[in-house]
């Protein structure tokens, strides 16, 4: 954990969908807690696991008094979301981040909100943000069945009325939402935001290509389906880049990008998303070995002999690059 931590009293937990339990989280002394964004998270030090898990906020961020984060009961995942579920009671404090956003709410003229299963959550703070200051935007939200439709009551309420459609497709995708026939329409200055499994993210990403939706303009947020960021599960190290043609050797820390730094060095790599979901920074590494951290790769297999430099980083100590 890079930023300050947070010792919070878990104040309700609340069944949202079947499998799903929100958890409200407090300060001890009343105090109000630190601000945060739409579409950020916290990493939460689960108990009993001795590892940090990251969980959206899916309350509205203009709330200062409590930190709301969902989470999905997964008994064939790594533990945390078990552990959140059957260990974590209300009255318990839970060590935490301050938040942390890698997902933020740019500005638009209207949002094309996509959510599959626990994916709801940034998006779910999103639709709250938007709705409040009165902007142009539409949440669609696959789930499986009603059943598993979190915060299904909140979203089906008159305050959302018009603004949020559910697809439930019965497990089979086929009869889920089609994204193509959604996409293909898009009103100038619409900004497109997507979190779920990794399922949904790949046809959303080849509909918003086939139909040329600029990439500046499409955002995505990987989720395991604990609910969990896929691409920041581990704690960031630093290490070494260097770059094949000149030798020169540079130092990659924790919380910045290897692209980042490249630029900061002078040393020009072809960008777009800096998302990790459009492909442009795709870099060829001749020696170590890439932690992938992106969401392109998700469409293509991903080997170990090149790496999206703006998000993905290192499992080895050091890179060699070819620049
Ligand atoms: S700039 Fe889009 S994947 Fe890196």
């Amino acid at each position: 954990m890079t930023t300050k931590t947070l010792r919070l009293r878990v104040a309700r937990i609340t069944p949202v969908a079947e499998g799903i339990r929100s958890f409200e989280l407090v300060s001890r002394d009343g105090r109000a807690l630190p601000d945060f964004e739409a579409g950020a998270h916290l990493d939460v030090q689960v108990p009993t696991l001795n590892g940090m898990r990251q969980y959206s906020l899916c309350n509205d961020p203009g709330e200062t008094h409590r930190y709301v984060i969902a989470v999905q009961r997964d008994a064939n995942g790594r533990g945390g979301s078990r552990a959140m579920h059957d260990h974590v009671h209300v009255g318990d404090t839970l060590t935490v981040s301050e938040p942390v956003n890698d997902f933020p709410l740019l500005y638009a003229r209207s949002y094309v909100l996509i959510a599959g299963g626990i994916g709801i959550t940034p998006l779910l703070s999103m639709a709250r943000l938007l709705e409040r200051t009165g902007a142009e935007w539409v949440l669609h939200y696959c789930a499986r069945d009603a059943g598993r439709t979190a915060f299904r009551e909140l979203l089906t309420s008159p305050s959302f009325a018009g603004r949020v459609h559910l697809h439930h497709d019965g497990g089979d995708p086929a009869k889920g939402l089609d994204v193509r026939a959604l996409l293909s329409t898009r009103g100038p200055g619409t900004r497109l935001y997507c979190c779920g499994p990794s399922g949904l993210m790949k046809a959303v990403r080849e509909a918003a290509l086939l139909n040329r939706w600029p990439w500046e303009k499409v955002h995505f947020e990987a989720f395991t389906a604990e609910g969990t960021a896929a691409t920041h599960s581990t704690p960031e190290e630093d290490f070494e880049v260097t770059l094949r043609s000149t030798g020169q050797v540079l130092r990659v820390p924790a919380g910045k990008s290897v692209l980042n730094v490249l630029r900061t060095h002078g040393v020009k790599v072809e960008s777009d998303c800096e998302a990790g979901s459009c492909g442009t920074c795709l870099t060829r590494v001749c020696e170590g070995t890439p932690e992938h951290r992106d969401t392109f790769f998700q469409t293509e297999p991903a080997g170990e002999a090149r790496m999206l430099v703006c998000v993905s980083r290192a499992r080895s100590k050091r890179l060699v690059l070819d620049l």
